[in-house]
């Protein structure tokens, strides 16, 4: 297991489009698993494969709340096959640590993925789920959630984030 670097905002890499997934082979495993271990170590919900420099469409969530047990997830070729409504809700993300601010997205989702081993999968979901995916596929195509937000919070949020990481 080894720990990754996390690209923190605005860095260009984060605006790379990340490419499909065509072999699910123990090195896809490995990065899942390399990928997690960097998740848990800074207490995040969800990672995408872009925020760790690979330009991969993989990312990872695990939400399971405290004391419960792993609910590990990997999403790989993830598409958005259904949206329904609109919900508001605040947002941090590990590229832009110390931040949250609120997100419009759509309420209902469903996805098409495929898991570790290449078997399609799919999932109709809401609420903190349905928000988690939205915003790390997003990361999949290049778009961190600062984006969705004024001008004026963006450039302060790029001023705040170049103290931090001097
Ligand atoms: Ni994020």
């Amino acid at each position: 297991m080894a720990l990754l670097e996390i690209l923190h905002y605005p860095d260009e890499r984060l605006k790379l489009k990340a490419k499909e997934v065509v072999e699910f082979n123990p090195e896809l495993k490995q990065l899942i698993a390399d990928m997690a271990e960097t998740m848990y170590k800074f207490n995040g919900i969800g990672l995408a494969a872009t925020q760790v420099n690979i330009q991969k469409r993989i990312f990872i969530t695990d939400l399971a709340k405290e004391g419960e047990p792993s609910k590990l997830t990997a999403y790989i070729n993830p598409v958005i096959t259904m949206k329904q409504g609109e919900e508001t809700g605040d947002e941090g993300c590990l590229s832009v640590p110390g931040i949250f601010e609120p997100v419009t997205r759509a309420e209902v989702i469903t996805l098409e993925y495929q898991d570790v081993d290449g078997n399609k999968q799919s999932v109709t979901c809401d609420e903190l789920q349905a928000v988690c995916i939205q915003h790390e596929l997003d990361h999949l195509d290049g778009k961190v959630f600062v984006e969705y937000l004024s001008n004026l919070k963006q450039n302060f949020i790029k001023k705040k984030m170049k103290k931090l990481f001097k």
